[in-house]
């Protein structure tokens, strides 16, 4: 399966699906990358692997909907069965995310459906629960809010800063996103027309 991967940042998780694709045996390659702010470090990183880039710069657009457009555009040109969201920080609209419905899936760091939007570990903390972790979802209209695929936990332990346990999250992710997307890639997890997961076989 075809995979493009949207970032804004860092890309470490971009990096994990990377790696994991290019694993004998491993369902899909990563072929395109689209990022909205053209400093995000994932960019480097795709380049120096020969993946194609697109970068779609929200200040050069006079609306979200002119920029969506442009978004999808780029994903037409990358045409991917599959599209991961990995620290793209915009919320999509439902007419964008309609297009790619079943098809696009992202990765949050809480255990989902707690912890939805920013800041994820400084409120687990702030809360003191005792259980974090990370979720891939599909994507739908609302933020964080479409039908889970999978999740991992990891311990919130005595003495943990956002800092801490945001890199125990993140190691985490990096496991669950892989897996996640071959599940999907596999149709081992797919939405149906009620919305909700259907898990074939899960492992
Ligand atoms: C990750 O924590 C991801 O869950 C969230 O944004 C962060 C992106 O990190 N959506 P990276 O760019 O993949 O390193």
């Amino acid at each position: 399966k075809r995979v493009a991967v949207m970032i804004s940042g860092r890309g470490s998780n971009l990096s994990a699906l990377i790696s994991a694709t290019m694993a004998a045996g491993y369902p899909c390659r990563i072929v395109g990358v689209i990022s909205d702010k053209p400093d995000a470090a994932g960019l480097k990183l795709a380049q120096d692997y020969g993946i194609e880039t697109h970068v779609l710069d929200r200040r050069d657009y006079t609306s979200r909907e002119a920029h969506e457009d442009a978004v999808h555009a780029a994903l037409e040109t990358v045409k991917p069965d599959i599209v991961c969201l990995a620290g793209y920080m915009r919320l999509l609209s439902g007419a964008f995310v309609g297009k790619w419905l079943g098809s696009m899936i992202n990765i949050h760091p809480s255990l989902l459906p707690s912890f939805r939007g920013l800041d994820t570990h400084e409120r687990v903390l702030a809360h003191q629960v005792r259980l974090h972790g990370c979720s891939v979802h599909f994507v739908t209209e609302g933020m964080d809010e479409g039908p889970l695929i999978a999740q991992a936990a990891v311990p919130v332990l005595p003495g943990d800063d956002a800092e801490t346990l945001a890199a125990r999250v993140l190691k985490a992710e990096h496991n669950l996103y892989p897996s996640a997307l071959r599940l999907v890639a596999e149709g081992k997890v797919r939405i149906t027309t009620t919305g909700k997961v259907l898990l074939d076989a899960f492992p």
